[in-house]
C-alpha cells in the first residue's frame, strides 16, 4: 500500500444541514417569533409532548393544529347512552374525539366500527385510537362513504347497532391543511374532497359548470345572496387556487362591504365543496338505510353545520315517527352551550337531532 491516504468519501459533519443518524428529521424553519404555516406548527402536530402548548392554544378558543375538537360530546353521550357490550358505529370518525369518548362506555365486551371517506387522516385516527388502548377487538376502522352504511356494517359482520353517529361536515383537520382545498386563510390547490382519489377537483368543477347550474347549485348548498352576480364571475374559469376563487369572489362583489364579501367567499366554498363531495345524495342515502341499521331500541345522533342539512336531518326523522320507524325523535333540536360556543368558535352553528329505533316496527 502506498503510503498516500486514501481520499475520505465526503461525510458532513452532523449539523444544521446534514440529516441525523437516527432518520429523525428537522422541523420546518419559520419566519419570526412564532409558526403560522399549518406544516410549521410542529408542536401542535405532536400533542403528546408539547401537552402545555395544546392547552394555551384550546384556551385561546383554537384547535391545534392537525387535531379536532369534538363538538356536543356530553349531549351526545346523554342522548346515545352507550352501554358496555353494545355496537356502536361512529360513521364519522375524523380526529376520532367522540369514539374516544363512546369506546369506554361500551366496555367490557362492547365494540366500535369508525367510518370515514378521507384516506389521509383516516389511518393516523386509527393509529391515535390504537395508542390509546383501544385494539381491533374494540375498534376497527373502515374507509367507506356513510351512504354505503348497510354494506360496511356486513363488512364488519354486523346484523345492526345499538348506536350510530354523524357528525357531518369536514374536520379541522381537513379545514386547516391548505393542502387539501379547503382553507378560505390559506392559500393552497382548489380541491375540496374529502377523498381524493375520486372524483374531481373543485377547480375542474368550476371550469365545467354552465352559469345558470351556479346559480342553482350556489342557492341550494349555501343560500348565497349574490348567486345571481357570482354564477357567471366563477364559472367556466380557471381558479386552480383557494386564493384566486376567494380573490375572484371578492372582485365580483365591489359594492358589497368586507364583511359581507368575507361571508360569500366562506358560502361558496360551502357549496362547491357540498358539490364536489355529493354530500346531500350521500345523506339521503344515509338517512334512508338508518333504520333498517338499527336494533330495536338503537338510538341514533347526527350533528349538523348548516340549514340544507338539518332540514333533511328533520324531515327523515319526523316520517320515520310516521311510519313507526321511531318510537321517539329529538322535538327540538339541541344547539351548544355558550360556554362551548366561546370556547370552540367552530361549534356555534352545531345543531344535534336524534332518534330511537320503535323495538317493532310495522
Ligand atoms: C366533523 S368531522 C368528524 C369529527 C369527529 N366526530 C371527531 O370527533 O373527531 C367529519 C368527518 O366526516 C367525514 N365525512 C364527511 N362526509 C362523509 C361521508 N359521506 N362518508 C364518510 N365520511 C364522511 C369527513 O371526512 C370528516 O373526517
Amino acid at each position: 500500500m502506498s503510503g498516500v491516504r486514501p481520499i475520505a468519501a465526503h461525510r458532513p459533519k452532523p449539523g444544521k444541514d446534514s440529516p441525523p443518524a437516527t432518520g429523525h428529521r428537522r422541523r420546518l424553519r419559520y419566519r419570526g417569533k412564532n409558526p403560522r404555516r399549518f406544516a410549521e406548527k410542529y408542536k401542535e402536530h405532536d400533542p403528546a409532548r408539547y401537552a402545555a402548548t395544546i392547552a394555551k392554544v384550546i384556551a385561546a378558543g383554537k384547535t391545534p393544529a392537525g387535531s379536532h375538537r369534538p363538538i356536543m360530546v356530553a349531549e351526545i353521550l346523554e342522548v346515545l347512552a352507550p352501554r358496555p357490550g353494545e355496537v356502536a358505529i361512529d360513521c364519522t370518525l375524523g380526529y376520532g374525539g367522540h369514539a374516544e369518548a363512546i369506546l369506554p362506555r361500551l366496555q367490557p365486551g362492547g365494540r366500535l366500527l369508525g367510518l370515514d371517506a378521507d384516506p389521509i387522516e383516516l389511518p393516523k385516527t386509527e393509529a391515535r385510537l390504537r395508542s390509546l388502548g383501544f385494539d381491533p377487538g374494540m375498534f376497527v376502522a373502515h374507509r367507506t362513504n356513510f351512504a354505503g352504511l348497510p354494506q360496511a356494517l356486513a363488512h364488519a359482520g354486523i346484523d345492526g347497532a345499538d348506536i350510530i353517529l354523524a357528525d357531518l361536515g369536514v374536520s379541522s383537520m381537513q379545514l386547516d391543511d391548505p393542502t387539501r382545498g379547503f382553507s378560505v386563510k390559506h392559500d393552497g390547490p382548489l380541491d375540496l374532497r374529502m377523498n381524493p382519489q375520486r372524483g374531481q377537483p373543485a377547480s375542474v368543477f368550476l371550469e365545467k359548470i354552465h352559469p345558470d347550474k351556479l346559480v342553482r347549485l350556489l342557492l341550494e348548498n349555501a343560500d348565497e345572496p349574490h348567486a345571481a352576480t357570482l354564477a357567471p364571475a366563477l364559472a367556466g374559469k380557471l381558479l386552480p387556487g383557494t386564493g384566486s376563487l376567494a380573490a375572484a369572489i371578492r372582485a365580483a362583489l365591489p359594492r358589497v362591504d368586507t364583511e359581507a364579501a368575507e361571508l360569500s367567499v366562506r358560502r361558496v366554498f360551502q357549496a362547491l365543496r357540498i358539490a364536489v363531495n355529493d354530500e346531500f345524495s350521500a345523506l339521503d342515502t344515509f338517512l334512508r338505510h338508518l333504520p333498517s341499521c338499527l336494533r330495536p331500541g338503537g338510538r341514533v345522533a347526527i350533528l349538523t353545520f348548516h340549514s340544507g342539512e338539518d332540514r333533511r336531518v328533520k324531515k327523515a326523522f319526523a316520517a320515520g315517527l310516521r311510519d313507526g320507524s321511531y318510537s321517539n325523535v329529538a322535538e327540538e333540536v339541541i344547539r351548544p352551550t355558550a360556554a362551548e360556543r366561546r370556547s370552540n368558535p367552530r361549534s356555534t352553528s352545531a345543531k344535534l337531532r336524534w332518534a330511537r329505533r320503535a323495538l317493532c316496527s310495522s
